[in-house]
């Protein structure tokens, strides 16, 4: 059997408690050197395990907000989101990554996580820039079996998804509020923390899809506003910046995951944001109130009266005529700015 730092840290995780030395041996068929060796390098890594002869190992401490191959798959308790994770410190992006591995016939729930992107991407051809240790930026793959046109609803559920995650983690910052701006932007006091893009890619034939990814990205432990471009300065925070606290960025991606796979499974019974859509409208931005819609055939404002089982966000203008405005299609703003 392969031991590897992430079987071992994975063990000293579940044990919570001390872990003997020929229980590791034991389980994964290996000698006390190899133990010995892994554990090591945990250690330089800056996790705090104790040894005590006679007892074994324990893990006492976390390296902090750290991103690594093992500190992530060690984590995941999810059933099929992150059945395989690839982990890297720098890549071009991890949309184009999980791009090639579905090409590459990786499974359904494959995750790639980056701690910088330098070719991130954004959304309408725009690039998608972070500095290193600040954002949690990955991407799932998936292989659905449902119709194409279905597709543009899984950003909605990954967006009810990583908004369930942010507020778990933020539990108890007081004034913090969560927010989505629809479709699929997740806001931070009214600034954005996360952003999403989800490619489709169709089988040759052009009647199924082959697989979708879905990547998001969190600013999660930038300090200031200095740290975001000129451009977005005003418009992006932090968790950190509007919470003080440094967030753990394995933990919020198992924690994102975790959402992800029940809302997951909930959109796949009715194929449509019917069984979401009270949590969604729960966190939707300006529901009630004026939005101005940025559509290229003609900008027009009317309130916002939530989303219908398609996702759609249905606008009621002066008039009283209701629009249904398609995600991707248009943008959407407050009548004062980004919210
Ligand atoms: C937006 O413009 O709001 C969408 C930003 C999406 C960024 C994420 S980061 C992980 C994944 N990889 C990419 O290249 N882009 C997405």
């Amino acid at each position: 059997m392969r031991t590897d730092k992430t079987d071992i840290l994975t063990m000293l995780r579940n044990s919570g408690d001390y872990v003997s030395g020929q229980q590791l041996c034991d389980r994964f068929g290996v000698t006390r050197t190899a133990i010995w060796k892994v554990i090591n390098q945990l250690k330089e890594e800056g996790y705090r395990i104790e040894s005590v002869s006679g007892r074994g190992y324990r893990l006492a401490e976390g390296p902090g907000d750290f991103l690594s191959q093992s500190e992530i798959a060690s984590r995941l308790t999810t059933k099929w989101a992150g059945c395989k994770v690839y982990y890297y410190d720098e890549t071009g992006s991890t949309n184009n990554d999980a791009k090639r591995l579905g090409e590459e016939g990786a499974p359904h729930g494959t995750v790639v996580v980056a701690d910088v992107q330098n070719a991130g991407k954004g959304r309408r051809g725009r690039g998608w820039q972070t500095l290193s240790g600040t954002a949690l930026s990955f991407t799932i793959l998936l292989r659905p079996e449902f119709a194409p046109d279905k597709a543009s609803m899984i950003t909605l559920v990954m967006a009810l998804s990583v908004a369930e995650a942010v507020e778990s983690v933020l539990e108890g910052a007081q004034d913090a509020v969560t927010t989505i701006k629809w479709p699929n932007d997740i806001v931070l006091n009214k600034k954005k923390i996360c952003g999403m893009l989800t490619e489709m890619t169709m089988t040759p034939e052009m009647d199924e899809i082959q697989y979708i990814v879905v990547g998001a990205g969190t600013n999660v432990n930038n300090a200031s506003p200095e740290e975001f471009q000129e451009e977005i300065r005003k418009t992006a925070t932090s968790l950190r910046i509007e919470t003080g606290r440094q967030i753990d960025r394995a933990d919020l991606l198992e924690r994102i995951l975790l959402r992800f796979e029940d809302n997951y499974d909930v959109f796949l019974e009715t194929l449509d944001m019917s069984g979401l859509r009270e949590a969604y409208q729960k966190h939707l931005q300006g529901i009630g109130g004026v939005v101005r819609v940025l559509d290229p055939a003609g900008e027009y404002t009317g309130i916002s009266r939530g989303i219908n089982e398609r996702g759609e966000l249905l606008v009621e203008k002066e008039d009283g005529e209701v629009v249904r405005v398609y995600a991707g299609e248009v943008s959407v703003r407050g009548l004062y700015g980004y919210v």
